[in-house]
């Protein structure tokens, strides 16, 4: 038996933002401190972790001049040796975002935003960041009067690809990944799932150097499969990054510790991360609960990764299993992989083949133990 402990080869990141919560939320005041990015990288560091992440405001958190506070930042980066595979920028605090970022009505305010991804981009890239996310939480509406989605689009395209070519004049080895959410902060987010996102970037001028930075807890809110959403980037080959939390069901954005919401589908993301091809950082996106306090964060990033390590050994031993992999084979799983047609068959082919249509529907496709199967190995009564 492992003891699930993390090493930075898990290649398990944090948010700065995340353990850093203060836990504001639109009822109530900070129940925390602010905690000190140079403390949040050791003590991340400590517990096993192999980066952190930043939106360009989050190392102002207690060091209001830029230059002492990147100063600080890169000292506990170098005493620890962690990295900083992502960054972002916060084009959603201030109130001159309001109406959005790169899609605001106010044209000087999408030149502003742009300026300010430009200056953090510089920063992201002397930090070795390979990704940079784009979270547009902001850019939406609440009132279908109040926005042409279709000129938000455009914009949204002419601002994705001012970053491209920066990126490609500075000579960046860095790719942006879009963070698509339904609703909240707006009523409505433009880009709100996955599928919005990929459909976008086919029209940008620089596809290949835009992907996605997927989270669990979004996918959910819009009732969506997340399984099956980054299955389907995987396929896109668009998965640069990933936001990993917890969530249970369609409301308010929760960002609980990854999977302290629908653990069922922890799991299957995990057996699907660890063997389908996802060689990116695990990036933790989660708020610590309002509840906690300061020592309590650092158990709740604990959390994340022990829960996260607790899965993939799970799902090893669900997939090892030979009684699973019998139930696979009844039910006809590695047989999706075979083509429909056989080499060198045309539609002439197919057009000729008899088949028993009663035979094949009363065929049963016994999904059922399968999937008490990975619930057994789940809950540990199997492996
Ligand atoms: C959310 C979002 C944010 C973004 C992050 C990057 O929970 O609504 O995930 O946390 O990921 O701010 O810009
Ligand atoms: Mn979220
Ligand atoms: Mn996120």
């Amino acid at each position: 038996m492992t003891a699930f402990t993390p090493t930075p080869d898990d290649r398990f990141t944090f948010g700065l933002w995340t353990v850093g919560w203060q836990a504001r939320d639109p009822f109530g005041d900070a129940s925390r401190p602010p905690l000190d990015p140079v403390e949040t990288v050791h003590r991340l560091s400590e517990l096993g972790a192999h980066g952190v992440t930043f939106h360009d405001d989050d190392l102002l958190a207690v060091e209001p001049d830029r230059e002492k506070a990147i100063a600080a930042f890169r000292k506990a980066l170098d005493e620890t040796g962690m990295k900083v595979p992502m960054a972002t920028t916060n084009l959603f605090t201030h109130p001159v975002f309001k109406d959005g970022a790169f899609t605001s009505n106010d044209r000087d305010v999408r030149r502003y935003a742009l300026r300010k991804v430009m200056r953090n981009l510089d920063l992201a890239a002397s930090l070795g960041a390979r990704t940079y996310v784009c979270w547009g939480g902001r850019e939406g509406a609440e009132s279908d009067a109040a926005k042409d989605v279709k000129a938000a689009l455009d914009r949204y395209k002419e601002g994705l690809d001012l970053l491209c070519q920066y990126v490609l004049d500075k000579g960046y080895d860095i790719r942006f990944a879009i963070e698509p959410k339904p609703n909240e902060p707006r009523g409505d987010i433009l880009l709100p799932t996955i599928g919005h996102a990929l459909g976008l970037i086919n029209e940008l001028e620089h596809p290949e150097m835009v992907g996605l930075n997927p989270e669990v807890g979004h996918e959910q809110m819009a009732g969506l499969n997340f399984v099956h959403g980054i299955a389907q980037a995987l396929w896109h080959g668009k998965l640069f990054h990933i936001d990993l939390n917890g969530q249970h069901g369609p409301k308010y954005d929760q960002d609980l510790i990854f999977g302290h919401g629908d653990l069922k589908s922890a799991f299957f993301l995990v057996d699907l991360l660890e063997h389908h091809g996802y060689d990116g950082p695990r990036h933790f996106d989660y708020k610590p609960l309002r509840t906690e306090d300061p020592q309590d964060v650092w158990d709740s990033a604990a959390a994340n990764m022990r829960t996260y390590l607790i899965l993939k050994d799970k799902a090893a031993k669900f997939r090892q299993d030979p009684e699973v992999q019998e139930a696979l084979r009844n039910s006809r799983v590695d047989e999706l992989a075979r083509p429909t047609l056989a080499e060198g068959e045309t539609w002439q082919d197919l057009a000729k083949d008899d088949f028993d249509v009663e035979a094949a529907a009363a065929r049963g496709f016994h999904f059922t133990r399968l999937n008490q199967l990975a619930l057994e190995h789940l809950m540990g009564v199997r492996g």
